[in-house]
């Protein structure tokens, strides 16, 4: 008989779980997706694609954006559009968000892959630590200006692509800059990762009655261009030794179509999904205090004023 790991660490057995498929059409349907030119985004959107809907990549990069727009609609008879912000800049987030949200008042999907890891600490023009900054609030900013077109498009979907790296530190409220605290890459990561999820959970509380559900996903390991900002050694490393235990990221595509289209999936909210198996995140990512303290700083960070949600 299978012996069951304790529901904390039943994340290394899901590794190896049978994933879940979804062949529901999405003809028709319009899906933005934030971190689209690369990896898990990338697969996501071809999958997509493929499932028949419409894109809307929200990227930073117009090159790759053209490339794959035309290498996308050549494919499949859909329509792809871009809107181009650099996550670095919560104000180029913002006026994307604005001009998605103008153009296409319907969505049915918002999937937020946008995502970075960095050994080392680096702050954006407004001083917030990178990886806090595009890793969480960008996609919650993201998120949150999408909301009255998601909910006038209920029923719809929004899954942040998190990461199980959320169980490698909790969030220092009081330390985001990381004076006091020491920050390492998987730190810095986790924290980023934890935040997100305490606002996953707020937001599927405050969206509870209104058709839109919100649930994180961790995308799988698979080999992408994440990390390849960082030095010579962490590349070696991540292209000679970890890349042997990565997987191909059509999985993470494959989980994302699962979760944005099943029909079982219509009405689960609120949970952390390992590709497409519902799993118990780390103990610290469910404490009630901190997501209520996460939210306030995750608002006022992007700006958000008291009027809005
Ligand atoms: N790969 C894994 O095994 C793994 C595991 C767990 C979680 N994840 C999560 O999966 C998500 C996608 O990562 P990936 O593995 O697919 O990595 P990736 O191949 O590097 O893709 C990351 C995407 O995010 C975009 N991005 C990064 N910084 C940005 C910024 N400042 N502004 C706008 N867009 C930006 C990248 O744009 P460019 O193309 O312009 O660089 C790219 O489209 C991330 O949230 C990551 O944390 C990945």
């Amino acid at each position: 008989m299978k012996r069951e790991l304790p529901e904390q660490l039943r994340f290394l057995q899901n590794r190896k779980a049978v994933q879940k498929h979804s062949e529901e059409s999405m003809q028709g349907k319009l899906c933005v997706v934030s971190g689209s030119t690369s990896g898990i985004g990338y697969e996501a959107v071809k999958r997509l694609a493929r499932g028949g809907a419409n894109i809307v990549m929200v990227c930073r990069n117009e090159e790759k954006a053209k490339k794959i727009k035309a290498e996308i609609e050549q494919q499949y008879s859909v329509s792809v559009d871009y809107v181009l912000a650099d996550f670095a800049d919560l104000n180029q987030v913002r006026q994307a968000g604005e001009l998605i949200k103008n153009k296409y008042p319907h969505i049915d999907v918002l999937i937020n892959s946008a995502g970075i890891h960095s050994t080392t600490k680096n702050f954006n023009q407004a001083g917030i630590e990178m990886v806090f900054c595009v890793n969480h609030l960008a996609n919650f900013l993201l998120t949150y200006v999408l909301l009255d077109n998601l909910i006038a498009s209920a029923p719809a979907r929004i899954i942040q692509v998190n990461s199980e790296g959320h169980r490698f530190s909790g969030v220092n409220l009081e330390d985001l800059a990381w004076k006091k605290h020491h920050y390492t890459g998987l730190k810095g990561y986790g924290a980023s990762k934890t935040a997100q999820l305490y606002t996953v959970w707020e937001l599927a509380k405050k969206l509870s009655d209104t058709g839109v559900t919100i649930n994180a996903m961790h995308p799988g390991e698979v080999k992408t261009n994440i990390g390849n900002n960082n030095g010579k050694l962490y590349r070696w490393f991540l292209h000679h030794v970890t890349w042997h235990f990565l997987k191909d990221p059509v999985i993470s595509g494959e989980a994302l179509y699962y979760l944005a289209s099943a029909k079982e999936m219509e009405a689960i909210t609120g949970k952390f999904f390992n590709l497409t198996i519902e799993e118990q995140p780390a103990k610290h990512a469910l404490d009630p205090e901190k997501q209520k303290q996460v939210w306030v700083v995750s608002r006022h960070l992007t700006g958000l004023t008291d009027k809005e949600l």
